[in-house]
């Protein structure tokens, strides 16, 4: 069995989640897209494995929010690939007319997805460690007033990288949690903010939006730097790490 390192990206089938696993397969990673959209996985699985061999990529549905699919994920790619070195928590929707659906798929499923790693990952329950990266969004540290629910679920994501990118959790599991927090990237969700939330306004048409492969990028530096419970904010001008106060860290117990 290939002894090359393993991914799996939550809502890879398309945006911003294929770009990550592109930009992973490129760097030699096998990865697995877990996602509702079944036939968009097929599809997009199925042309990853046209350009980096059949044994490099996989598909397993995946809904974040039900706690027993992350089960059922780790397990089968623990079974087909032997190991799992990074998840990707992306998939995300927008969804300001179901605050509990938003918060459930942007924030539960995230957090589902942070105690499946620790489990199936972590050095304390015999795995080798690794990292998990949250997407979360630039929301995250300049809110949207216009979309509440998806603001929140986008601080609470930072909340839990914070949480589990503490050392409380790294000594004993050795996993680096870190956050993505990108600008406006060009991707299918704009179409539904346009939708749920201002139909004079077309999101998609934006000027200053973002490559969901630029983004990506964001997600390779964050797995070379390795900084525990950072924030990486992506906007067109670049990566920037938003840091927090180590004088508040003290604080708490
Ligand atoms: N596009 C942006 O402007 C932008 C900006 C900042 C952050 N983000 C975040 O990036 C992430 C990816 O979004 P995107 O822009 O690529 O959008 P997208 O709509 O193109 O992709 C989202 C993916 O998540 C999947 N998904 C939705 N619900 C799911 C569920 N319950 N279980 C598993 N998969 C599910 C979808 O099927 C889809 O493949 C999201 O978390 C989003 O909030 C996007």
């Amino acid at each position: 069995m290939s002894t090359s390192p393993v991914a799996i990206v939550t809502g890879g089938a398309q945006g911003i989640g294929a770009a990550i696993c592109i930009e992973l397969l490129k760097k030699g990673y096998r990865v697995c897209v877990a996602d509702i959209e079944d036939l968009k996985a097929q599809e997009f699985v199925k042309e990853q494995q046209r350009i980096f061999g059949e044994e490099n990529a996989a598909t397993i549905r995946c809904d974040v929010t039900e706690e027993s699919e992350y089960a059922n994920l780790f397990e089968q790619i623990l079974k087909k690939f032997g190991r799992v070195d990074v998840l990707v928590n992306n998939a995300g929707i927008v969804e300001e007319t179901n605050p509990r659906k938003c918060l459930e798929v942007n924030l539960l499923g995230p957090l589902f997805g942070c105690h499946a790693a620790l489990k199936y990952m972590g050095k304390n329950k015999g795995g080798k460690g690794g990292m998990v990266i949250n997407t979360s969004s630039v929301v995250a540290f300049s809110p949207s007033p216009k979309m509440p629910a998806y603001t929140a679920s986008k601080h609470g994501i930072i909340a839990l990288t914070r949480c589990f990118g503490h050392p409380f959790h790294y000594d004993k599991d050795g996993i680096i949690f870190a956050a993505l927090c990108p600008y406006l990237v060009d991707t299918n969700i704009l179409n539904s903010v346009t939708k749920t939330l201002d139909p004079t306004m077309d999101y998609s048409k934006v000027p200053d939006k973002m490559s969901p492969e630029f983004v990506a990028k964001g997600a390779l530096k964050l797995l070379e730097d390795k900084i525990n419970g950072s924030t990486l904010v992506v906007l067109r001008s670049g990566y920037h790490y938003i840091e927090f106060k180590d004088e508040f860290r003290k604080l708490i117990v």
